[in-house]
C-alpha cells in the first residue's frame, strides 16, 4: 500500500489470477479479461491508479485478509465464509456451478457422480459444494485447465465449475468435446474483495454504479459475454 501526499493520485494494489477465462487470462503474454476490464474502468472513474499482482487464487482468498493488497478481483463468489474475513463490494457478476462431462459420458446430472470421480479446482466454490451435496471422489487440481484436461483424456468423468468458464472453455478450447449437463447448480455472485474494514468499499461500489449508468459496465459485459 502507498499512502499518496497532497494532491497525488493514490496507488493501490490489486491481486488477481491469471488462469480463469473470460475473467482474466493471458493472450499473448497480456493479463486481459473482464475483471481486468472491469478493476482499470473503476480506478478511471474513481480517479486511483492501480498495480495489478498475479498470483493463484487460492493465494488470493489468503492474502486480502493479511492486508497484503488492497483489493482483489478474480471471479471471486461472495460467500459466508469467506465474508468471515473479506468484505466484498457490491455483486458484479451472476454465475453458478455447472457440470461437464466428455461428449458421449452417461452423466446426465450431479445425481449421477456419486463414487465417480470429478475434477474441479483446488478451494473454490465447486469443490465446497461437491463435499458438501454428493458422494463423488473429488479430485482438485491447482489449476482448473488440468481439470478440463483430466476430462478430455478420461482420468475423470466430470468437472465442475463456474457456469462462464466452462462454457468459454468448451467453446474455445474444446469444440464440443466437452459438454455440459443438467441444470447450473447454485446461484453465485461475484464481489471484489477487500481486507476487512476497508475505506476503498464505498468508493468501488460507487465507481460501479458509475460505470453501470453510464454504459460503460454493459460495453464491457458484451464485450466479454455478447448481448
Ligand atoms: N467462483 C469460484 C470461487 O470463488 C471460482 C473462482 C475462480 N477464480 C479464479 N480466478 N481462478 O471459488
Amino acid at each position: 500500500e502507498e499512502a499518496a501526499s497532497d494532491g497525488e493520485t493514490e496507488t493501490y494494489s490489486v491481486a488477481t489470477d491469471n488462469n480463469y477465462i473470460p475473467f482474466e487470462f493471458l493472450e499473448d503474454g497480456e493479463l486481459v479479461g473482464f475483471d481486468i476490464d472491469l478493476i482499470n474502468a473503476i480506478a478511471d472513474e474513481a480517479g486511483f491508479e492501480i498495480e495489478i499482482e498475479q498470483m493463484e487464487f487460492s493465494g488470493i482468498v489468503a492474502a486480502i485478509p493479511s492486508e497484503r493488497f488492497d483489493m482483489g478481483i478474480a471471479g471471486m463468489t461472495i460467500t459466508e465464509e469467506r465474508q468471515e474475513n473479506i468484505d466484498f463490494s457490491q455483486p458484479y457478476y451472476d454465475a453458478g456451478l455447472v457440470l461437464a462431462v466428455k461428449d458421449g459420458s452417461d452423466i446426465q446430472s450431479i445425481d449421477d457422480v456419486d463414487g465417480l470421480t470429478v475434477a474441479t479446482r483446488v478451494g473454490s466454490t465447486s469443490e465446497d459444494y461437491l463435499n458438501e451435496n454428493t458422494e463423488a471422489n473429488i479430485e482438485a487440481f491447482p489449476e482448473i485447465p488440468e481439470a478440463y484436461q483430466a476430462v478430455l483424456t478420461e482420468r475423470a468423468d466430470a468437472v465442475l465449475y463456474d457456469l462462464p468458464n466452462v462454457q468459454y472453455y468448451a467453446e474455445t478450447e474444446t469444440g464440443g468435446e466437452l459438454q455440459i449437463v443438467g441444470d447450473t447448480l447454485t446461484g453465485e455472485q461475484y464481489g471484489i474483495a477487500f481486507p476487512k474494514g476497508s475505506e476503498l468499499v464505498d468508493e468501488v461500489d460507487a465507481a460501479i454504479d458509475a460505470l453501470k449508468e453510464d454504459g460503460t459496465f454493459g460495453d464491457i459485459y458484451e464485450k466479454w459475454f455478447g448481448d
